[in-house]
């Protein structure tokens, strides 16, 4: 793309692989592929990175525990988690893996960064450790001898390397301050403000008692703390430390975190303050969303009820997976994933609204109006009204995709459907057939454009239905961009045979 398309940079967390990967993973990657599809189609130049989390303590002993090497452990869980983008038709531009030396190449960069600038010195960290969480825990913070998490913890005395963030308070209030959008949802930030307005203590960043790990630039009896390695993957796939890597350049300003609420306060201080002590803008915008529970359940593996997102795939279909992630509970909040709720959205929503729209339109063309799109007369008022209810949505989209409202966005999209369904059964084309083949065909018209900008807009959740819905609208694969939302469809194009594009899920 040329140089003159604006930026955008998502990405996901980078998944810790000492587990397979489940909903939480395939939630927070939809919805970054969601954002980065919309904003491709938008005419950004969209960099989209997700990967994997590698080293560690808890990999390391999960290796332990399965018998192998930790290399041989990562590298069989990276390509479940390769798998995983094939398998939801994410379109990410980068998989990074933090064992690569172009990742320890750039964790080595900061580091040194760091020390130069004075911000790490080296002590004795004493306190506790919980291995789960890769988080360090002052005796305060632990609920009933465990982390506030609820994961174990353990009593770690070693030497150790710290990063001064305790002087990162008061930069960190005031860029906070400065920068409202910097982080949502709103509650979310006023958590993390508060936590800071708290007081922040220096920051152990290096473990000397395990080695699977970046090893520090200088003193290898340490690894880099695993946070801090990891927060490092999204300057290395743009290129970093190079800084005049044109990815680097043209994307680090833009780029949108998105992370679930747990891993929140890494992203939103200590990842800011590390950027700021090496010299580096701080990221630009973060985004903490909530947790699925299962069938009002908390998941977790002791519980044995995650939910594997290939069981998801096959049982309901991929589009109707991404819809319902996207639809079911506004982005940042919490919510239930449940079978009598997922087959709720599909049937209602997908079958009823959107596929029937698609279908009875599509097949009605096909069999009375000569299987070409129609020529339309004059437009009633009604038509009018429906067409102009649908122009600010490319607008509205676009306002929420920058908040990160996805739910919201699928909301705007099926209020025209909706509308749309209910002009099809007042303008009765079926009756109009016997009576005004004129104006029937003039009614045909505008539900095929209707449908041919909400299919556009909507690809980015549900691609595969959307590709096939512009395909039997013979809308070209190089139409189908939003610059092309204004450009309607030509009276006399040949339309293939239609086919359904959501099938009912039948109840079990
Ligand atoms: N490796 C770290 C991230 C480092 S980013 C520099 C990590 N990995 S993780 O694999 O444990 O978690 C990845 C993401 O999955 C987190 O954003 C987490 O919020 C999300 N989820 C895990 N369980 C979840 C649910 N039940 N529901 C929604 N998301 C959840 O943390």
């Amino acid at each position: 793309m040329s140089a003159k398309n604006p930026s955008y940079y998502v990405t996901t967390p980078i998944y810790y692989v000492n587990d397979a990967p489940h909903i939480g993973h395939a939630y927070t990657s939809v919805a970054a592929d969601v954002l980065a599809r919309f904003k491709r189609l938008d005419g950004y130049d969209v960099f989209f990175l997700t990967g994997t989390d590698e080293h560690g303590q808890k990999i390391e002993r999960s290796a332990e525990k399965a018998g192998v090497s930790p290399k041989e452990y990562v590298d069989g869980f990276a390509e479940k988690f390769k798998a995983l983008s094939t398998l939801l038709n994410l379109s990410d531009d980068h998989f990074i893996r933090t064992t690569s030396p172009t990742h320890h190449a750039c964790a080595k960069a900061i580091w040194t960064r760091l020390v130069t600038r004075g911000h790490i010195y080296k002590g004795h960290y004493a306190g506790w450790y919980a291995v789960r969480d890769e988080a360090f825990y002052n005796e305060k913070e632990l609920v009933n001898g465990k982390a506030p998490t609820g994961a174990d913890v353990e009593w770690v005395e070693e030497e150790s390397y710290f990063f001064n963030l305790s002087q990162w308070q008061e930069p960190l209030l005031e860029f906070y301050a400065n920068n409202p959008d910097f982080m949502g949802p709103q509650s979310r930030r006023n958590e993390v403000v508060k936590f800071v307005e708290g007081g922040l203590r220096d920051l152990s960043v290096s473990r000397s008692t395990f080695g699977w790990g970046v090893p520090v630039p200088g003193d290898e009896v340490h690894v880099m703390y695993v946070w801090l390695d990891a927060l490092t993957n999204y300057l290395t796939a743009l290129g970093f430390p190079d800084e005049n890597a044109p990815l680097y350049k043209e994307h680090w300003p833009n780029v949108v975190h998105l992370v679930g609420k747990d891993i929140l306060r890494f992203h939103a201080v200590y990842w800011p303050a590390f950027l700021m002590a090496a010299g580096i803008s701080p990221p630009k915008r973060l985004f903490a969303h909530g947790w699925w529970t299962n069938e009002g359940q908390k998941i977790s593996k002791s519980l044995g009820n995650t939910i594997d997102p290939h069981a998801l795939v096959a049982t309901y279909g991929l589009d109707q997976v991404r819809y319902f992630m996207m639809r079911e509970i506004p982005f940042g909040g919490d919510g239930d994933f449940s079978d009598a709720a997922i087959r709720r959205r599909t049937n209602s929503d997908l079958a009823n609204d959107f596929g029937n729209l698609s279908q009875r339109v599509l097949s009605f063309v096909a069999k009375h109006a000569g299987a070409v799109v129609p020529t339309p007369g004059d437009f009633h008022p009604e038509d009018k009204a429906l067409l102009a209810q649908i122009e600010p949505f490319l607008k509205e989209t676009r306002a929420a995709i920058d908040q990160q409202a996805l739910s919201r966005y699928c909301e705007i999209l099926w209020t025209g459907i909706a509308e749309a369904n209910r002009y099809v059964d007042a303008a009765a084309p079926w009756s109009l057939r016997k009576t005004d083949t004129a104006r029937m065909e003039t009614v045909l018209y505008v539900l095929m454009e209707v449908l041919r900008r909400i299919a556009i807009l909507a690809q980015p959740i549900t691609p595969g239905a959307c590709a096939k819905i512009l395909d039997q609208l013979s809308v070209p694969e190089d139409r189908r961009s939003f610059a092309f939302l204004d450009k309607a469809l030509t009276p006399g194009v040949v339309l293939p045979t239609p086919e359904g594009v959501f099938p009912r899920l039948e109840n079990q």
